[in-house]
């Protein structure tokens, strides 16, 4: 169990970035940070294995504060996996994973028995990959790899910090659906950072949101989705900042005709609303008209709309 005892962390005279937070993370749980950028989810992550010194309250883990622990100890019990996949180029697959097992001095029949095993339970088959240099793979099989060097020496716990949002989204949801079967069998703690809701919901036994170095809610996906704390989380969990970054109301607004005319005379929205209120509207209207300078300028419907959001998480994946 890790617990956060009002942890706060100033990097200078500015906003903390982690403001008098407290939290309980359980053992063998899959615990996902998420919050936007800047809001304090690596600061918390690395506060865990000291890469990060806290400037007040207490980190313990079982029970211990993390500054008795001997730094080499703690370090080595818990993996760390980065976006940006930090293999040694000049090493093989199979030095790159056995780097903190032979820090631990494992024998090396254990090393390689253990780096063949895990790189088989991600599915990279051993043989053919474990003597290749990373350059020799592509972006998703080095995350992988990224993956089984964290979980080498069997830590507790695991610390990833947005580990697949460099990758293109088929080999992002693949390594989602991996480590969540991964998760299954070797329950280990896994402290998991993102900014991406759908991501969270997928993975998270539970979810802490983060806003401004503090916590917004804390809950399971379903008590997030059901009951959203505030404004800021239900907006967060509307839609993928994706999405309305790249909406386009006159992509989805159908001119009135004659076989649609009846609907105009439903609710109205202004051409300039977010794609929150547009959705917000058609849960309870089929059809609602698009006003612009107080002038009717066309409509748009449920089934509009659903296209428009089916054919974008398609390109997304
Ligand atoms: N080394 C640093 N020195 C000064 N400020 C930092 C440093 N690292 C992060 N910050 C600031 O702390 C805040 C939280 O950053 P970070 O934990 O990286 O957020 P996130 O991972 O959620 O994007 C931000 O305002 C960031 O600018
Ligand atoms: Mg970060």
């Amino acid at each position: 169990m890790i617990v956060f005892e009002n942890v706060s962390k100033r990097y200078d005279d500015n906003q903390p970035a982690v403001n008098y937070l407290n939290l309980e993370i359980k053992k063998g749980e899959f615990f996902v940070i998420i919050g936007p950028s800047g809001c304090g989810k690596t600061t918390l992550l690395k506060m865990i294995n000291r890469l990060i010194r806290l400037t007040e309250g207490t980190i313990k883990i079982e029970g211990k504060r993390i500054s008795d622990y001997d730094i080499n100890e703690l370090r080595w019990n818990i993996g760390y996996v980065l976006q940006q996949i930090a293999l040694f180029p000049h090493m093989t697959i199979e030095e790159n994973i056995a780097i903190v097992p032979e820090l631990k001095k494992w024998s090396k029949e254990h090393i390689q028995q253990r780096v063949h095993e895990l790189l088989n339970m991600v599915g990279l088959e051993a043989d053919k990959y474990s003597q290749r240099k990373p350059a020799e793979l592509s972006g998703g099989e080095q995350q992988r790899v990224g993956v089984v060097r964290a979980l080498a020496a069997d830590p507790e716990i695991i610390l990833m910090d947005e580990p697949f949002s460099a990758l293109d989204p088929i080999s992002r949801t693949k390594l989602q659906d991996d480590l969540l079967n991964l998760q299954r069998t070797i329950k280990k703690t896994i402290v998991f950072v993102s900014h991406d809701m759908q991501e969270a919901l997928k993975l998270g036994d539970r979810i802490c949101v983060m806003k401004d170095g503090e916590i917004v809610q804390l809950g399971t996906p379903q008590e997030i989705m059901q009951n959203p704390a505030n404004d800021f989380v239900r907006e967060f969990i509307g839609l993928n900042q994706d999405f309305k970054d790249t909406f386009n109301i006159e992509s989805i607004i159908q001119p009135i005709s004659k076989e649609n005319v009846y609907l105009q005379v439903l609710h109205r929205v202004s051409v300039n609303d977010p794609l929150q209120i547009i959705l917000n509207n058609l849960v309870d209207h089929e059809a609602i008209a698009v006003d612009q300078d107080s002038e009717i300028i066309g409509i748009i419907t449920r089934e509009s709309i659903i296209r428009y959001l089916a054919k974008d998480s398609l390109g997304r994946g």
